[in-house]
């Protein structure tokens, strides 16, 4: 009988150590905000939809750069919502091809800076079979990358997107509990988009579909998931990148882009007024003038409703966090950062083992590295 327990003690240390426990079904008694949220399409609070502030994602995913810069500036820049505060875009940066000083100037008009991997390799089956420690250098260590090359306030850094929004179960999660990232947004929804998916955190077991496995399922206490509610494009098919949709407006067609945004956008505004997202890649709206077009217009609309905000992601989980109604939120000061400097280097040419044909130049906020960061010596030491 001793022997036995003494086993089943031995058991139990070592499923401690080694496994995560299993997430179990959420109970909304013991889930409660801010540190827990259930998933699910209820509105935080328990506000009515008429009371919630409709909340507007635009993301921008990969490298941040003086061929991408130009749009940031022309559409962002000096834009306010509603209520007179600065509007928010999310920028998921990958480090290959990254202009630092330009992550800077992002970051010093109060802009989200956000991870998405040092190397952002292919095939996706990387992403799908990688291990925490992969996990940990792709993100936890780029988070102190962008920090240092850029030169941001660490703690700013609290979001990710992995590339291809290509899931690796539990490891990008556990490395974010570990590593002090708060939320993720690389997870689509295709059967919670009426009503649409809130954000929710990983202590209990998810009712969000997976529709690029494998998905988490351990219980990771603390961590958020801001869910890709997808677009359903003109073919009644569900798309989570807008530049992933199949069947879309003719692309020179302002008018067509404008209604095909709009419709998608009331589904949320009309709805639960789950946060709406346009997750983009730059290179679409610049090279379709229509679309950029489209988008301006729609932005100049929102920015002029009293009850709809076009912010940082980061700052839709604060607001789940703290759930208050429209008018409370609208009278809030407006979010402040601590502005920094960027003693401009240009660094190179820099060699690389994992690129044997090019050399690089980086534009960096800090001392020059000896060689070009990458994985396992982020700093380029
Ligand atoms: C995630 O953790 C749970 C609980 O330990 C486990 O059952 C599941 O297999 C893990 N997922 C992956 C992809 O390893
Ligand atoms: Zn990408």
């Amino acid at each position: 009988m001793k022997r036995l327990l003494f086993l089943a003690l031995l058991a139990a240390a070592w499923a401690e150590e080694d496994v995560l426990p299993l997430a179990e079904s959420c109970d909304p008694e013991a889930c409660q905000l801010p540190a827990c949220r259930c998933s699910g399409t209820d509105i935080p609070g328990g506000l009515h939809a008429r009371d919630t502030p409709q909340f507007f994602t635009l993301t921008f995913d990969d490298g941040v750069n003086v061929v991408n810069i130009n749009t940031y500036r022309a559409l962002v820049y000096g834009r306010l919502n509603s209520n007179g505060c600065p509007v928010g875009t999310t920028y998921y940066i990958n480090h290959e091809y990254t202009d630092y000083t330009i992550v800077n100037e992002l970051y010093n008009h109060g802009l989200e800076i956000a991870l998405h991997s040092v190397s952002h390799q292919t095939p996706d089956t990387y992403w799908k079979e990688a291990t925490y420690d992969d996990m940990k250098m792709e993100f936890a260590d780029q988070k102190v990358q962008m920090s240092h090359f850029a030169n941001i306030p660490i703690e700013t850094l609290k979001g990710l997107r992995i590339p291809f929004l290509q899931m690796t179960g539990n490891a990008s999660f556990q490395v974010m509990a570990d590593y002090g990232l708060e939320y993720d947004c690389s997870m689509p929804t295709i059967n919670q988009i009426n009503p649409g998916l809130w954000p929710y955190t990983l202590d209990y077991a998810s009712t969000q579909d997976c529709v690029i496995p494998e998905c988490p399922t351990a219980s990771i206490p603390g961590v958020w998931v801001l869910p890709m509610v997808s677009w359903v494009d003109l073919g009644g098919f569900t798309c989570s990148m807008v530049d992933s949709c199949f069947s879309v407006p003719t692309l020179t067609d302002e008018e067509a882009w404008f209604k095909f945004i709009v419709d998608n956008f009331e589904r949320h505004y009309m709805g639960n007024r789950s946060p709406f997202g346009f997750y983009v890649h730059e290179w679409y709206i610049a090279s379709n003038p229509a679309v950029y077009r489209a988008l301006a217009r729609f932005l100049d609309m929102i920015n002029n409703l009293h009850d709809v905000f076009m912010v940082n992601s980061a700052e839709v989980i604060d607001w789940v966090k703290d759930p208050v109604p429209v008018n409370e939120y609208r009278s809030r000061p407006c979010r402040t950062w601590q502005s920094t400097e960027c003693p401009h280097q240009s660094c190179g040419p820099l060699t690389s083992d994992h690129n044997e044909w090019g050399a690089y130049w980086m534009q960096v906020c800090s001392a020059c590295p000896n060689t070009y960061p990458w994985l396992g010596n982020p700093l380029g030491e």
